[in-house]
């Protein structure tokens, strides 16, 4: 398993069920982590969590050798380092999407960028081509602030090269899923289960975009039913516009859709598990998850995927100034009461120990924005939510944030069990 955070820890325990895990580098947190390097490592699966190694090649150095790898190669991880690229293939695929155009920084391009936004009504969406962890999307009613983003992305100084090529969109209004598919190459086979993120990092859905701060799954407004059409639309038709321009697409396409009063509309493709997402979804998968995985790494995925009725409520516990200037090295005290809570499971993802030592015993520190991922489980999305509210209480460090409101509306949705 490569990557480092709460969604490495949950394929990591899921994976464990029926697959011996090495994490690499893992942090403190999961059993299991190693500081030596995949290419280091003998492995008969290779499970690549992250956008930024699969970006960058590693699924196709490690195939290069003759490893079975779950992941797509660079070709296919543009669909998430080039947001300009992903409109054009979701476009020829036929998939419904916001309008758009892409821009570069050259002076024609930045005053054609200005131009474009004066043609579109609010809310005004700015996004930079490149990865930037969740963070490269501004969305505002105020256009004023949406020409200075223009400047800002593509001078470079707001996200680097990573903005310096931008798309900007039609703002679209709706509620926001997202659904998740595994692919061999051909087949793209869904997780029949909608999963609901909550960006922003203050509650009631303020302040400014984040990796997540928690979510829900499932979720009454996306039944099953749902699940199959929007899956429908998004996953097999990209798959197959993929594979027209030769791209052999192993590994997990998360959609993001946008449910409009004009229909559903895909709001973009990610390359891998979302994190905290994947915490919700993959311990409800009951099939065998490194047999699966394999035979999607193998180009041979046969089974349909079946996930557990139960539902399942993530609460991410951050640091002070996260996403901003996050404040770190503050000891975490109480995880051992909050995992002690029924039907509760705490993933690590931002946690170093004090002594920078990883397996030392010493206790864990915060490390990172995102710290800790505690994960209710219950029969109910009102059930799940209580238990993870439950095990946070017993969590302390100087500054700790959570929001309070993650599955609020959901489980208001659901009460009475008519999910
Ligand atoms: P993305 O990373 O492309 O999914 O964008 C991050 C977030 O920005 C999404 O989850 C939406 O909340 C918002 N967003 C993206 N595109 C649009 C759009 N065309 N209209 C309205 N909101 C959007
Ligand atoms: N939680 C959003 C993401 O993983 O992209």
């Amino acid at each position: 398993m490569v990557g480092q955070g709460g969604r490495e820890h949950a394929f990591a325990s899921a994976l464990a069920a029926t697959a011996d895990v090495v994490v690499t580098p893992g942090n403190p947190g999961i059993a299991g982590s190693t500081p030596a390097t995949a290419t280091e490592i003998d492995a008969d699966l290779y499970v690549i969590g992250p956008e930024g190694p699969l970006a960058d090649g590693l699924a196709d150095r490690l195939r290069a050798v003759g490893r079975l790898v779950f992941g797509p190669g660079a070709d296919g991880a543009a669909l998430e380092s080039s947001k300009a690229w992903m409109k054009e293939v979701v476009s020829a695929a036929g998939v419904p999407t916001a309008g758009y155009a892409t821009f570069a920084s050259e002076p024609v391009q930045r005053r054609a960028a200005h131009a474009y936004l004066e043609t579109l009504a609010p809310p005004y969406v700015i996004k930079t081509s490149g990865l930037a962890a969740g963070k490269g999307v501004l969305v505002t009613d105020d256009v004023a602030s949406a020409h200075s983003d223009i400047d800002a992305k593509l001078d470079g100084t707001a996200f680097g090269d990573a903005g310096r090529r931008i798309v900007i969109e039609e703002g679209m209004r709706g509620p926001e899923v997202s659904l998740f598919a595994l692919c061999d190459g051909r087949r793209a086979v869904l997780l029949p289960t909608a999963v609901r993120d909550h960006k922003r990092v203050g509650d009631g859905d303020t302040g400014p975009n984040t990796g997540g701060m928690g979510c829900v799954s499932p979720l009454a407004d996306v039944d099953r039913a749902v699940c199959a059409e929007l899956g429908a639309l998004a996953f097999e038709p990209t798959l197959a516009e993929l594979a027209r321009r030769g791209v052999d697409y192993r590994g997990v396409l998360y959609a993001g859709f946008m449910l409009t009063p004009d229909g559903p509309r895909l709001l973009e493709f990610n390359v891998r598990f979302g994190d905290p997402e994947a915490q919700v979804t993959l311990p409800r998968i009951t099939n065998d998850l490194a047999l699966l995985l394999a035979g999607a790494a193998a180009g041979e995925l046969s089974d349909e995927i079946i996930v557990s009725d139960d539902a399942m409520v993530c609460v991410v516990c951050a640091v002070e100034g996260y996403p901003a200037a996050p404040r770190t090295g503050d000891v975490i005290s109480g995880l051992e009461r909050a995992r002690e809570v029924d039907g509760v499971t705490i993933f690590c993802a931002g946690v170093g120990t004090a002594d920078g030592q990883a397996g030392s015993g010493g206790s864990l520190v915060t490390g990172g924005g995102r710290v800790l991922n505690v994960c209710g489980r219950g029969p109910d999305v009102a059930a799940a939510r209580d238990r993870a509210y439950q095990a946070v209480q017993h969590l302390h460090w100087p500054g700790m944030t959570y929001r309070t409101d993650i599955a609020a509306a959901e489980a208001a949705a659901t009460a009475g069990g008519n999910r």
